[in-house]
């Protein structure tokens, strides 16, 4: 018999059926609880509330483990491309040699972007944020493709949207970043890989011939793997929530990038670099920002510190901790932030206030130390992360669909004025 819970409301017994996931996780399955009781629960921030079942990644926040469609995230760094990683969350396995040659030809045809839109990118000023624009971007080009706003969209329509979202992503950042510093625009160049493309439209001028280099190419194939998916975190939730309404994918995508733009999630890359050049110029030692961080007086975080989901060690962090030194050495840089994150960490984990609580370094602890060193600014470490992300955002809003699940609309208890009669302009005190 399957497994059920019995709640007490009002006097009387309601049974509740167990939903047990392939991993042997646990949930009880209140769907129809408000029908046939009246109550609704509550949860702010959904820290006990699952949104949806889904198959694409696991995660296991007590022992560190992430995998997607089953594949640890450890062996798909060391091994995978991004492609096939992006393949892997989309279509549920990884791509054989036809079905990769066709998915990388598909995304390589898409990579233009519409002329008209660099008349958009004029019209932001010099400065302007890349994730500001790359959001706006994202969100205009449903207008170049109005077939992705018919609700009835084929198959074929879906396919062809989603392999333009990812073919013209990296273009869409590039341009955002060449606008931001001024810098003549690089067209996408075929003959690349998908990261090497990145980078020559990144760093590549009219004037010079741009060599990808071998050790850069490979330390950002690995980030984007690491970024990919990350289950029903802030920016996928956005995503799928958006998406529940049909509106269109373009604007679901922009939407996430929305979201993942804050500090408190996908911002936290741009956080932590400006947060330890803070404390390097600061010059005065560590003990002072652990204890603002501690000081429940003072707004100040750690940022890169603590996750949602990890409360042992955030695997991610680990192999990015090791990439970063591997990165550095390889390109011959010395970065005083490296040494003054590391200190930071020991500090931080042999502190009572962290070790309690489970604060450790999460994801975005180490990717902007790596970023740095790859000559990518700081602004665009979220932009960064939204490149990686992406195919999981995409992956989760397709599993949505496929399920066709219900539009995303919470329930609330309210606590404001009971009715009351309306008081007019002169009558009021
Ligand atoms: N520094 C100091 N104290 C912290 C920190 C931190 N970075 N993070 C959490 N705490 C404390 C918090 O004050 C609270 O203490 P108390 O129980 O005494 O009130 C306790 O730890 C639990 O924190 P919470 O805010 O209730 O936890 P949450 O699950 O709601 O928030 C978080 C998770 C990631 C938003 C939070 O840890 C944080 O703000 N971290 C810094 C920002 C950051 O690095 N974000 C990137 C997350 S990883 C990328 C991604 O996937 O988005």
């Amino acid at each position: 018999m399957s497994e059920t819970v019995k709640l007490i409301l009002d006097g009387k017994e309601i049974v509740l059926p167990v939903i047990t996931g392939s991993e042997n996780e646990k949930a009880i399955d209140i769907s129809t609880l408000r029908a046939t009781t009246g109550y609704i629960t509550i949860d702010p921030g959904f820290k006990n509330t699952g949104s949806t079942q889904s198959s694409i990644t696991y995660l296991d926040g007590e022992n560190g483990i992430l995998r997607y469609r089953g594949y640890s995230i450890e062996e798909l760094a060391e091994n995978a491309t991004f492609l096939e990683v992006a393949y892997l969350l989309l279509y549920g396995e990884l791509p054989n040699i036809k079905e990769l040659a066709y998915f990388d030809e598909s995304i390589t045809q898409h990579t233009l972007v519409h002329e008209n839109m660099k008349r958009f990118f004029d019209a932001f000023p010099q400065g302007a944020h890349p994730m500001g624009m790359l959001s706006s971007m994202i969100a205009s080009l449903s207008t170049f493709y109005p077939e992705s706003q018919n609700s009835n969209r084929s198959v074929t329509d879906i396919e062809k949207t989603i392999h333009r979202l990812i073919a013209k992503l990296p273009t869409l950042a590039a341009k955002a970043y060449k606008h931001n510093k001024g810098l003549p625009t690089m067209y996408p160049r075929n003959d690349l890989s998908y990261c090497g493309n990145f980078l020559q439209m990144m760093f590549g001028l009219p004037t010079q011939d741009y060599k990808v280099n071998d050790v850069v190419e490979r330390a950002l194939n690995k980030l984007l793997i690491l970024h990919a998916d990350h289950e029903q975190n802030c920016s996928t939730a956005t995503v799928r929530v958006v998406g529940s309404s049909q509106a269109n994918l373009y604007s679901s995508i922009s939407a996430g990038i929305a979201a993942l733009w804050g500090p408190l999630h996908g911002g936290a890359n741009q956080a932590v670099i400006e947060m330890l050049e803070q404390i390097r110029h600061d010059g005065g030692g560590l003990q002072k920002w652990i204890d603002k961080a501690k000081d429940k007086n003072d707004s100040f975080r750690l940022m890169g510190f603590g996750h949602r989901v990890y409360k042992n060690f955030d695997p991610r962090a680990t192999i990015l901790k090791v990439a970063a030194d591997d990165v550095l050495e390889a390109l011959g840089v010395s970065d005083p932030i490296l040494d003054i994150a590391k200190e930071l960490e020991q500090v931080a984990l042999n502190d009572e206030y962290f070790v309690e609580r489970g604060l450790y370094p999460n994801v975005d602890f180490y990717s902007g130390i790596i970023y740095r060193a790859l000559g990518i600014p700081t602004d665009m470490f979220t932009v960064m992360f939204a490149l990686g992300r992406l195919p999981g955002w995409i992956g989760q809003w397709k599993e949505m669909t496929e399920q066709s699940e219900p539009i995303g609309r919470p329930r609330q208890v309210y606590q404001g004025a009971n009715a009351r009669p309306f008081v007019s302009l002169t009558d009021r005190s």
